[in-house]
């Protein structure tokens, strides 16, 4: 089958000149469709960097990395329908409703009539009684739901979450990742980064600990749990690739 995910010797550095940083080296990874993979690593490790990359958003300096085997740099729309990604900024236009919001998105992916799918979303996400209210008037919390529901308008096979229950109350965490598993129950692949390890341990196969853009192990999450703590492993898996 397909990979989900494939990551070739991806490399990326920011800046030119006197001024780079190497952001990620020498990072290649697959995963399988029908994973829930736990991205891990400290403040500034490349994790946003590898999932802009698959986003097409962030031009790897080296390598390629194909969504559900389309290329992202040489089929970038087959690729991007094939993705949908929540962001771990915070970004909206305010003028918008959250139904408006989730409709537009729907348009870009040439879907006209997909309220009903909407509907379940919002209701999943515990937003149905905001659908007509402007995304200005949300909380924090409120637009990162919104933000969950536009990643999943059209339905993708790969679904990334770039540290999704930021700032999110218990009751939405619940309710997020119910839906989620839900969705991974149906097929869809799953790629989280989370600072909760304890999320990680909960929702994931497989776990991949980053270290300063370096991918420095993979694991079957059953396998570690079975010797210590997902937080022991973190920092003895970190703390040896030093
Ligand atoms: N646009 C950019 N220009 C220059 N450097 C950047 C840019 N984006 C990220 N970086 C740098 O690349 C490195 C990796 O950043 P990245 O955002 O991928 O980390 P992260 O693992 O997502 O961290 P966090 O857990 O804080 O979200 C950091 O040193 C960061 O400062
Ligand atoms: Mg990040």
């Amino acid at each position: 089958m397909t990979p989900a995910v494939s990551f070739q010797a991806v490399g990326k550095v920011y800046g030119s000149g006197a001024k780079t940083l190497s952001a990620l080296t020498d990072v290649s990874l697959t995963i399988e469709q029908g994973e829930f993979f736990a991205l891990l690593g400290p403040n500034g490790a490349g994790k946003t960097t590898m999932i802009g990359i698959m986003s097409g958003l962030v031009r790897p300096t080296q390598g390629s990395v194909q969504v559900m085997g389309f290329d992202v740099q040489s089929q970038g729309p087959e690729a991007r329908r094939a993705l949908g990604v929540v962001p771990q900024e915070l970004v909206f236009d305010p003028f918008f409703t959250v139904r408006e919001t989730l409709r537009i998105q729907s348009g870009f992916f040439g879907l006209s009539k997909n309220d009903d799918w909407i509907d379940e979303c919002l209701t999943a996400l515990g937003l149905l009684d905001k659908a007509n209210a402007n995304m200005r008037a949300l909380s924090g919390g409120m637009k990162r739901r919104v933000l969950v529901a536009q990643a999943l308008v059209h339905r993708p096979p790969v679904i990334v979450l770039d540290e999704p229950t930021a700032g999110v109350d218990i009751d939405l965490r619940e309710s997020l990742w119910r839906f989620i598993q839900k969705l991974n129950g149906q097929g869809h692949t799953i790629l989280l980064t989370t600072h909760y390890l304890e999320e990680a341990e909960q929702l994931c196969n497989r776990v991949g600990f980053l270290k300063k853009g370096r991918l420095v192990s993979v694991q079957d999450t059953s396998s570690l749990l079975a010797s210590s703590s997902l937080e022991q492993a973190f920092r003895r898996i970190l703390a040896e690739a030093a």
